[in-house]
């Protein structure tokens, strides 16, 4: 599949799936089960976190339960336009309860850091980060991020949740990609 765009695989399958269930453990061991906020609520960042926020989900021995956020700042390129929107809110209040927001990549961390502002701003016991991938530039940010899967170079990457022009999101690994696929996309 996708055969000639992908140039390199960065993290395979295997590699996801064994820090996947790190971050489980990691995660279970600070949030106690039976505390008086409630189940742990994990926020997962649509789409790219969908696959991160899934597999994340089964690992962890504690009880949990889902919402969604979708935001976009990208659109169809490959940097970020600095424009955060909402497409989809959250369906409940999360007022008084511990909240784990979940991201598939921190690049320039500006969707983050405005997630953040946002969800903060509701009112939440306790509001912490898990990103499955971190890139260079995110450590610029004034974010806070709890919990790390992977730091990774400044190469556009997808797979696994990530997505070029939408495409390439439903691959099992995280691969670069080969920048004749967005050479002639205008500069994007
Ligand atoms: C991507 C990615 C993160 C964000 C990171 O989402 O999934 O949410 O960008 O970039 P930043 O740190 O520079 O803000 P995107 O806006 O492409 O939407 P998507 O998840 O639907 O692909
Ligand atoms: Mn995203
Ligand atoms: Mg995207």
């Amino acid at each position: 599949m996708y055969e000639g765009d992908i140039a390199s695989v960065l993290l395979t399958e295997d590699e996801i799936q064994a820090r996947v269930k790190e971050l489980a453990v990691e995660i279970a061991s600070r949030y106690p089960v039976g505390s008086p906020q409630g189940d742990l609520l994990l926020v997962g960042v649509l789409k790219g976190a969908i696959f991160f926020m899934t597999d994340l989900s089964r690992a962890l021995p504690i009880p949990t339960q889902m919402e969604f956020m979708a935001v976009s700042s990208y659109g169809s390129s490959t940097s970020s336009s600095g424009v955060v929107r909402i497409l989809k809110d959250l369906d409940k209040d999360i007022a008084g309860r511990n909240v784990l927001i979940v991201e598939d990549i921190i690049d320039s961390g500006l969707t983050l850091s405005w997630l953040m502002r946002n969800l903060s701003s509701r009112d939440p016991a306790s509001l912490q980060v898990v990103t499955l991938l971190r890139k260079p530039d995110a450590v610029r940010t004034d974010v806070e991020v709890s919990m790390i899967g992977f730091d990774i170079p400044n190469e556009f990457v997808v797979g696994y949740g990530l997505d070029y022009a939408e495409r390439y999101r439903d691959l099992p690994y995280i691969g670069t990609l080969d920048p004749k696929v967005y050479e002639g996309d205008g500069g994007m």
